[in-house]
């Protein structure tokens, strides 16, 4: 991986291809300045008058943004909506209706296509379905699903009832989504018999009944199992249902149910740096608003585009650019069931021919895959595949290093599509910092400069701009309509998360660091400043990772740090001391696997620590307090070049170093 220093260094500019910009929404550096401009100058009208062209209003908004409560900020807040009215209903007044919304592709290849129309009456019988339950307005439904039409339409269904959803990605274990249905709060749960991925069943609905068996799950009345598969599952009478039965005979229209702006859309879990992951609140309006703007602006959307987010609905990246974005603005889009390496490595490539996508957004942990991958075998080389459908590539979930950038740009977007590295994370809700495609010069390794009305900086630890060229801290100065609403019951965590007293209570910070080109103001993300990993796009909090690793009996202390990784980004390393004595050889490997099995089923396999290395004691200073940072340069086998005069035990540094 790249270095912050070499980063800063890259000086290779590749300016948006000619044909691009020629039809582009935003085309050229000066529009996108006078939009910055317009922002500047009038923010709350800027936003004002863009919610009133793109969001379809129930009842126009009168009052743009409300600050007397900050930083509980509210936007548009006496407007009334219906956020699937907007992404379905809309689409059939727009001629739509017999346009392909979704092109599904199975993970053993079958290809089925859904139209607008046919997908709301999809969503509206599944949400009379929900009705029928008795789930009404307000209520929280966690979504435990593969990708699937199914699992969109449940989305939008949650959205037609002004139900909150909270999607919990498919390969959280029992106890996460355990915690996810206690701390929501929720009425029912929507999974699916099994998913099917790489060829593998896995079992969702097992999970389910897992994670209820562990109790404390007192909210909820039903679990609603669309059958994927047909495999065997446990029913318990009275709770679960299947999803067929329970849209059986509805009606194919639901009149929406009308909400406020700041109706709480959703709520996606994701990980800080301590303590249990935080449910991030959404709103309708702002959010709306900006995934659909964000779609014109980063992806210059057209009615003609098939456009390919190949992100999980279970992360906030599947929220905005695959159940609501592409919807809202009426595009069509591919929604993939897969892996990108089943059949083989080709995959991604072969449906890029195959549906003649325009638009491809995926994550560097996967391009950095597909390039080894091409490397060993030539035949699943994207030169082997016609991809001269493709106009725009995007790239998503961690920094994009510039060799797998440049790879990308030439053998996938063929020297002719620009890429969008686009910086933004669950709180912001869309894109924050991306290049526009036919405006932004780019530069490999850089998301270069803050979409309109995005008021980002770099400043130091008490809030003040630092000069370009200097790192620091990420920052927004303003607030902006997608973003984070609270802490789903903790507000007291968001405001001290997010809006920290040292940076005068109003800024939001990022929790990544960053820093500018001193030339081009460029930002460039230098990583997370907190103790959050980035592993394959997907954050975990290390501190969960060692509640985990603790929780286990034989376990006496963990301490968790990234290593930086050439494919994943980052890699989990976990130093471990039992309480018994230090195991060594092939003891160790075997301890080290059980506690890799035991994280997986505490959190997920995601969380699975890549390397542990066990120790008789952790570097601790005489206060007791575990040295992370000499770990980070342990795990990264590098010299340790600290004063390390002050800890308690100097010696085990040396131990930890020869540990495997
Ligand atoms: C990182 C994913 C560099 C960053 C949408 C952020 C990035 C975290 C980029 C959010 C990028 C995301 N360049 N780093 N283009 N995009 N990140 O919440 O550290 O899953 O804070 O949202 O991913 O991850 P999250």
């Amino acid at each position: 991986m790249s270095d912050i220093e070499t980063l800063k260094q890259e000086s290779r500019i590749f300016n948006p291809p000619e044909s691009f910009v020629k039809n582009a929404a935003i085309s050229g550096m000066e529009q996108y300045k006078a939009m910055c401009a317009a922002a500047e100058s009038d923010y709350e009208g800027f936003w004002a008058q863009l919610a009133r062209e793109n969001v379809q209003w129930h009842k126009p908004f009168t009052k743009t943004l409300n600050e007397s409560e900050a930083p509980f900020y509210k936007w548009f807040e006496d407007g009334q909506l219906n956020v699937s009215y907007n992404c379905l209903d809309r689409n059939l007044q727009n001629g739509n209706a017999g346009k392909t919304a979704i092109i599904f592709e199975s993970d053993d290849g079958k290809v089925t296509k859904v139209t607008y129309q046919e997908l709301h009456d999809k969503v509206c019988q599944f949400a009379n379905g929900l009705k029928s339950l008795g789930i009404k307005k307000g209520d929280r439904v966690v979504i435990y699903m593969p990708m699937s039409v199914e699992g969109v339409a449940a989305m939008q269904a949650c959205a037609r009832i002004g139900a909150t959803h909270s999607v919990v990605f498919g390969g959280f274990s029992a106890k996460s989504l355990q915690e996810r249905i206690i701390d929501a709060g929720a009425v029912a749960v929507i999974t699916a018999d099994e998913q099917v991925r790489g060829g593998k069943h896995l079992p969702l609905k097992a999970i389910v009944d897992e994670a209820i068996g562990m109790g404390g799950c007192d909210t909820l009345r039903n679990v609603v199992v669309y059958k994927r598969t047909g495999g065997n599952i446990n029913f318990v009478s009275g709770r679960d249902l299947w999803l067929h039965d329970v849209i059986a005979n509805q009606a194919a229209t639901c009149e929406p149910e009308w909400v406020e702006a700041e109706h709480p859309l959703f709520i996606l879990y994701t990980s800080g740096s301590t303590g249990k992951p935080k449910g991030v609140q959404h709103s309708s309006g702002g959010y709306l608003l900006w995934a659909m703007l964000t779609m014109k602006w980063t992806f210059d959307i057209k009615p003609t585009d098939v456009f390919w987010c190949t992100a999980d609905i279970g992360w906030v990246t599947g929220h905005t650019y695959i159940a609501y974005g592409p919807l809202a603005v009426g595009a069509t889009q591919i929604v993939f069931e897969g892996v990108p390496t089943f059949p083989n490595a080709g995959r991604f490539w072969d449906m890029i021919q195959k549906h003649k996508t325009t638009i491809f957004y995926t994550a560097p942990t996967a391009i950095r895959s597909l390039i080894k991958a091409a490397e060993a075998d030539p035949a699943i080389h994207p030169n082997k595949y016609d991809l001269s459908s493709l106009r725009l590539l995007g790239s998503v979930g961690e920094p994009i290093n510039p060799e797998a950038w440049m790879w990308y740009y030439k053998n996938v977007g063929r020297e002719n599509c620009p890429i969008a590295d686009t910086f933004w994370q669950t709180e912001t809700g869309g894109h924050m910092i991306t290049p526009l495609p036919g405006a932004t010069p780019m530069v490999p390794g850089s998301c270069t400069l803050p979409l309109p009305g995005i008021m980002t900086a770099v400043v130091d630890e008490t809030g003040h701009d630092l000069p370009w060229g200097q790192g620091g801290i990420l920052v927004v100065k303003r607030p902006w309509p997608a973003m984070i609403r609270t802490i789903w019951g903790d507000a007291d965590r968001f405001r001290k998360s997010y809006f920290p007293e040292e940076l005068g209570g109003k800024t939001y910070l990022a929790g990544d660091g960053a820093v500018r080109n001193e030339k081009t103001g460029y930002f460039t993300i230098t990583g997370r400043i907190d103790d959050v990993l980035n592993v394959s796009g997907h954050r975990m909090g290390t501190m969960e990772i060692e509640s985990a690793l603790v929780a286990n009996p034989i376990v006496a202390e963990a301490a968790v740090v990234g290593k930086p990784d050439e494919t994943t980004g980052e890699s989990i390393c976990a130093f471990v001391v039992l309480k018994r004595a230090r195991p060594t050889g092939d003891e160790a490997k075997q301890i080290a696997k059980e506690l890799r099995d035991w994280v997986a089923k505490e959190i997920g396999p995601i969380a699975k620590p890549k390397e542990i290395r066990f120790g008789d004691n952790l570097p601790k200073t005489r206060s007791g307090k575990i040295m992370r940072r000499l770990l980070r340069v342990i795990a990264k086998g590098e010299q340790i070049t600290q004063d390390v005069s002050t800890l308690e035990n100097p010696a085990i540094l040396e131990q930890l170093k020869l540990a495997q």
